[in-house]
């Protein structure tokens, strides 16, 4: 059969590369921490897909096994970037706070979660009454220190709990500050003690190679916004068992194997498709798998240590302005990925990102992050290690990626210290 196709609106390609990041000339964008820019990749393939897409798992035509040809293909690549096991399942979803509420609702009865008071909003509300919030500890040793000494005291509580499922749900790297937690070194911990572990991947996966299997964690979860690839897809990566077990996420078409005429006389399907109810985001999953590839396909350490020499031009920028003052939760060492927070000492944080935009066409993100009790922790701690008084209640968060440049940083160092 001959197919015609419109041919897509594909930009030349000659003088980019697939992860380079689309943008408009003359705006900075210091905000990747809550959405970044479209890789180059993820713009091509939506581009390439736009003329032919049809239904998915739901047409036998041409066009409809294409586009479930490319899905589940797409599933496929995402799963393997991300190190996922042969029987793991990588289910898409909405986002990261998407796959952590599936996850949550698919917890088997009497599940634990343990968490620390550090994560973002996504990552604290979801979970059950009864879940246990760890203080955020000083250094990534006392994190493992503090979740041994909590899943010791779990497992030798009343009987009942010596064998209930418990999860354990961190974030890679925070979205505050951009430090990174010791995740190999929580697994095992949470192993040892025969609980499972879920990592928010939301802020590390952009910014460093993220293996499920290498790291031997149970669950992952990403948004594709936050890696390059437009809005409205994500994962959930993990053990298929919770998963299959647990009602639908959502009641609906495609997640059924059977449904007859009596009301409640429905099989579900296993698998994915069981909460993947309703027609599934194809072009979000395949520029999320775009950006997987051609990430896969780069030097990442090279990545890596460009992202790092930025981060450290911004932060040493930072610490040279004597009334701008920084957000940590670790040493000021510790390893970090391209975020870094920070307030203004006698401006208020919103009105100075406003003046970034309005004056300087910097975009940066102000607030308390979606992370209220970690954000208020650091505000308090930076306060007293600054010896100000006339610090704000709020921050500002200035975060980098692919595409970012010296200049960018250094227009926004210069704003800042216009503003002293
Ligand atoms: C660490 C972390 N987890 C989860 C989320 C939630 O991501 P989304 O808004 O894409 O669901 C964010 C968003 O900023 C985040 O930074």
């Amino acid at each position: 059969m001959t197919l015609t196709l419109v041919p897509p609106p594909v930009p030349s390609r000659a003088a980019t590369g697939p992860l380079d990041v689309l943008g408009v000339p003359g705006q900075i964008n210091l905000d990747y921490a809550a959405t970044a820019p479209c890789a180059r990749a993820a713009a091509d393939a939506v581009a390439e897909l736009l003329p032919w897409y049809a239904s998915v798992h739901r047409g036998a035509g041409a066009l409809s096994r294409r586009s479930t040809l490319a899905y589940e293909r797409a599933r496929q690549t995402i799963g393997d970037f991300f190190g996922a096991r042969a029987d793991d399942h990588v289910v898409f979803t909405r986002n990261t706070t998407d796959a952590l509420n599936l996850l949550a609702r698919a917890l088997p009865a009497g599940a634990t979660v343990v968490t620390f008071g550090g994560e973002h909003h996504a990552n604290l509300l979801p979970w059950p009454r009864g879940s246990v919030r760890l203080p955020v500890p000083n250094d990534p040793r006392g994190a493992v220190r503090a979740l041994d000494a909590a899943l010791g005291e779990l497992r030798r509580g009343g009987t009942p709990n010596r064998e209930l499922p418990v999860l354990v749900a961190v974030t890679g790297a925070s979205n505050v500050t951009g430090e990174r937690w010791p995740l190999a070194e929580l697994a095992r911990v949470a192993h040892r003690h025969r609980a499972r572990i879920a990592v928010d991947a939301a802020q590390l996966a952009p910014h460093a190679p993220v293996d499920l299997s290498a790291l031997d964690v149970d669950y992952l979860t990403v948004s594709g916004h936050k890696l390059y690839a437009p809005f409205g897809a994500g994962v959930l990566v993990g053990r298929a068992d919770w998963l299959d077990a647990a009602a639908p996420y959502l009641a609906g078409g495609g997640a059924t194997s059977h449904v007859g005429d009596a009301t409640h006389d429905v099989r579900w399907a296993t698998g994915p498709a069981r909460h993947e109810a309703g027609t599934p985001n194809l072009l979000g999953a395949v520029a999320l798998a775009a950006v997987c590839a051609a990430l896969a396909g780069a030097d990442r350490g090279a990545l890596h240590d460009a992202e790092q020499a930025l981060l450290a031009r911004l932060r040493d920028g930072i610490a040279a302005l004597p009334h701008v003052v920084e957000l940590r939760t670790f040493g000021p060492a510790a390893a970090r990925v391209g975020i870094a927070s920070f307030v203004v000492a006698g401006r208020d944080s919103g009105e100075v990102a406003a003046h970034l935009a309005a004056h300087h066409d910097i975009g940066v993100r102000d607030g308390l992050f979606c992370a209220h009790p970690l954000a208020r922790r650091l505000l308090t701690e930076a306060a007293g290690r600054s010896g100000r008084r006339d610090l704000p209640p709020t921050a500002l968060r200035a975060s980098i990626g692919l595409g970012s440049t010296e200049e960018h940083v250094d227009a926004l160092l210069a704003a800042l210290a216009t503003l002293g």
